[in-house]
C-alpha cells in the first residue's frame, strides 16, 4: 500500500447530532462513495472532561473554552437524568487526500456561514448558541457543528493516538508505529506506577501492543512529575468507556 494510502483522519459525530439524529445523513455524506476513504475503526465513547480537556487543550483560557467543553461531553445536550446519552461516535479514516476531502463535507467551523457558504454541507445543520456571563450579557457563542474532523497532518496524528489505541485498528490499517510493552503500568490520581499501586487502575501489561511515541512517553512519567511528562495524553484513551 502506498504511503498517501495511509493518510489518516479523526472524525467525531458530536452529541448534537446523535440528539437531532442525523447521524444517517452525516454517515451517508462520509460514505466511501463521497470521499473515496475507508473505515479503520470506530467507537461509541462517553467523553469524560479528562479526555475533552486533552482534545480540545488548544482552546484552553479562550471564552467558549468551559461551553466547548459541556458541548462534547454531552453536557449541553442531555439532562443529568439522560446523562447516559451522553456520547459522540469517534471513527478513522484511510485514504488519500483524506483529511482535506473530509474537512471539506463538513464545511466551516461556524454553521451560519457553513449555511451562507457552503448549503449542504454538514455543519449547515448545525446550529450557534449564544455564551452569556452571570448578568445575562452576550460574551461569546458556542458552535454546535455536528462534527469534528482534523484540521492537520500533525492535529491527526496527535487526535488518533488520543482516541484509538493500536488494537482498535485492524492492524494493517495502524498509520504509526507501535511498540510492544514489557512492563506492567498503573494509574492513580494522575500519577503512573510500574507496580500495583492500592485503587490504582490498570493500564498496560507486558506483551500489549502500544504506540510507540505512547510508551516512550510512560518510561519518562514513572516516578516524575505528570504534566512535565505528557502523561495525561496517553492516559485518557486507556480511560475511555472505563468510568
Ligand atoms: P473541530 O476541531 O471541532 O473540527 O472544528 P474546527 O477545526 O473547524 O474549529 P476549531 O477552531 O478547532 O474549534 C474547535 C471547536 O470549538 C468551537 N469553536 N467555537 N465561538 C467560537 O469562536 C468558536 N471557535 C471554535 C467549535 O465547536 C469548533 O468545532
Ligand atoms: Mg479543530
Amino acid at each position: 500500500m502506498g504511503k498517501e494510502q495511509f493518510e489518516q483522519t479523526l472524525v467525531l459525530i458530536k452529541p448534537d447530532a446523535l440528539k437531532n439524529s442525523v447521524t444517517g445523513f452525516i454517515f451517508s455524506q462520509l460514505s466511501e462513495f463521497h470521499t473515496g476513504a475507508r473505515f479503520a475503526a470506530a467507537k461509541v465513547v462517553n467523553v469524560s472532561r479528562f479526555l475533552a480537556e486533552e482534545h480540545y487543550a488548544e482552546h484552553k483560557g479562550k471564552v467558549f473554552y468551559e461551553p466547548l467543553l459541556d458541548y462534547i461531553t454531552g453536557v449541553s445536550h442531555y439532562s443529568e437524568q439522560d446523562k447516559w446519552k451522553r456520547r459522540v461516535i469517534a471513527i478513522l479514516f484511510q485514504g488519500p487526500g483524506v483529511l482535506e476531502k473530509i474537512r471539506s463535507i463538513a464545511g466551516p467551523t461556524n454553521p451560519h456561514e457553513a449555511r451562507e457558504e457552503k448549503p449542504g454541507c454538514i455543519r449547515s445543520l448545525g446550529t450557534v448558541v449564544p455564551i452569556k456571563d452571570k448578568d445575562g450579557n452576550i460574551i461569546g457563542s458556542r458552535m454546535d457543528n455536528l462534527i469534528h474532523t482534523s484540521a492537520t497532518f500533525a492535529d491527526a496524528e496527535r487526535e488518533i493516538k488520543l482516541w484509538f489505541l493500536p488494537q482498535d485498528i485492524p492492524p494493517l490499517m495502524r498509520a504509526y508505529p507501535t511498540e510492544v510493552c514489557s512492563t506492567h503500568y498503573y494509574y492513580k490520581a494522575g500519577r503512573l506506577y510500574d507496580a500495583y499501586a492500592p485503587d490504582s487502575l490498570f493500564l498496560l501489561a507486558p506483551g500489549d501492543v502500544a504506540w510507540k511515541t505512547d510508551m516512550e512517553k510512560l518510561r519518562g512519567c514513572v516516578r516524575s512529575e505528570p504534566e512535565k511528562c505528557g502523561l495525561n495524553t496517553v492516559v485518557a484513551k486507556y480511560l475511555i468507556n472505563r468510568s
